[in-house]
């Protein structure tokens, strides 16, 4: 069983996707670390956000521990990610690992849970359950806010704000799997609902 999970930043697809997976015992993969770990090295090797080739390096490349790189939730690294998503061949690169993850799960677990922005449309089209989860971007941005202020507390709002604004916007329109919901996907607006309440709502789609 596959459960895709699509939507934008901040809007809570992430605590769903590891609340699902724990209930289930499924594998859960949070795709967009896999670019902002690929951004990520793109600074700190000061690899140019523009150069094809040498991003291709690093998303073939990848190794687990990339995904714990310790800049990896850092505005400057979300804003690297969102470019190096926008180029096909970095997407490319990075394709088999989640299929791969989707349709063998490590852990011989029975199923997995991925997030991200294109895994009911592209990554994996065929998956069992398809949710989007999405939630105004007042409240989306004062979630992200929130977050960022407990490891940096000069973090600005209105900086926040824009920054969701500009990574939304490039995410959508983007040419190579722009971030839209699946025909088949069940909406689930969370900007007026608990953490709980949306695990419940996703638990009676899959349920149903
Ligand atoms: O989900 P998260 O905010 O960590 O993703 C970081 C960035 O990675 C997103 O802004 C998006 O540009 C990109 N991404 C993507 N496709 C995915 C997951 C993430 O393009 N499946």
């Amino acid at each position: 069983m596959i459960i895709a999970i699509d939507g934008p930043a901040a809007a809570g697809k992430g605590t769903l996707a590891r609340r699902l997976a724990a209930h289930f015992d499924f594998a859960y993969l949070d795709s967009g670390a896999l670019y902002r770990a690929v951004g990520a090295k793109a600074l700190d090797q000061s690899i140019d956000l523009d150069d094809v080739a040498g991003l291709v390096v690093l998303a073939s490349g990848l190794i687990g521990e990339d995904m714990a790189h310790p800049h990896l939730r850092t505005p400057a690294v979300s804003e690297a990610a969102s470019r190096v998503a926008a180029l096909t061949p970095v997407r490319e690169a990075l394709k088999d690992f989640q299929r791969n993850f989707a349709d063998s799960p490590p852990g011989g677990k029975a199923g997995a849970v991925l997030d991200g922005r294109d895994i009911g449309t592209v990554i994996c089209p065929y998956a069992t359950f398809k949710l989007f989860i999405t939630a105004n971007r007042n409240v989306r941005a004062e979630r992200r806010w929130l977050e960022l202020r407990e490891k940096d507390p000069s973090v600005i709002y209105d900086r926040v704000f824009n920054d969701l604004v500009v990574r939304d916007r490039r995410d959508e329109t983007r040419q190579d799997s722009p971030l839209r919901p699946a025909d088949d996907a069940t909406l689930i607006d969370t900007s007026m609902l608990t953490a709980d309440q949306v695990f419940e709502q996703a638990l009676s789609v899959i349920a149903s």
